[in-house]
């Protein structure tokens, strides 16, 4: 795990328990997350991205209506540095936040994410219903220099009274957002710039309805 994550672990595990989800700016560093940036952009160009799907049994008129970014998800076997940089560090996070609250988690899924401009993703939960899979998801943007006029926050709501605004997060290059993917509801506010991101989640048992992709590198 890199420093700067080690170094506010102790904070982001106090703020997970009290409240459910927790931010930790400069959580990867700047070079870092501008390599990752570069080979998103490399995928976007090369045509890899789809329109993002929703829950299962959700027809494509519905879904547009609740968001409308593209998205690639990520291969555990990918040849980019950065991607297998970015693997590494939420497998290390992984591991201190299963020694810390006896998650066992055992997978980790993430994609690279794209809204254009007037993109959005309404409110939701993580959790696909039913299913108990998916227990952490995690946020890392990749945007630097984002202006509060550019709008395109990531919204949470606070976990005891879901219709009230915890935190109106700014989606600035190395912020790395975890939160409960069962209890949090959260959405990100319509964005007037280009918006760049990795989501990922951090699953346990095997009833994550997993795209044939990244199995790994928790198995
Ligand atoms: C998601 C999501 C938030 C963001 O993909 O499920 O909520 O800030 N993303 O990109
Ligand atoms: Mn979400």
């Amino acid at each position: 795990m890199n420093d700067g994550m080690l170094r506010q672990l102790p904070l982001l595990m106090d703020d997970l328990s009290a409240s459910g989800w927790a931010q930790m700016p400069n959580a990867i560093g700047r070079r870092d997350c501008s390599a990752l940036a570069h080979d998103l952009e490399l995928h976007y160009e090369a045509g890899d991205f789809r329109a993002a799907q929703i829950g299962r049994g959700t027809t494509q008129s519905e879904h547009k209506t609740i968001r409308n970014d593209q998205i690639h998800w990520l291969k555990a076997g990918a040849p980019e540095q950065s991607i297998q940089y970015w693997l590494k560090e939420m497998n290390d996070l992984t591991l201190a936040l299963n020694e810390n609250f006896f998650l066992s988690i055992n997978s980790f899924d993430s994609h690279f994410a794209c809204y254009e401009p007037g993109s959005f993703y309404h409110k939701h939960r993580d959790q696909f219903r039913g299913s108990a899979g998916r227990v952490l998801s995690v946020v890392l943007f990749l945007n630097p220099d984002w202006l509060k006029a550019s709008d395109g926050e990531l919204l949470i709501y606070q976990r005891e009274d879901d219709c009230t605004l915890a935190a109106e997060i700014k989606p600035e290059i190395g912020t790395l957002v975890v939160f409960q993917s069962a209890t949090i509801l959260h959405e990100v506010r319509t964005t007037k710039r280009r918006r760049l991101s990795l989501t990922g989640w951090m699953s346990r048992g095997d009833d994550e309805p997993n795209r044939g992709i990244s199995k790994s590198p928790f198995e």
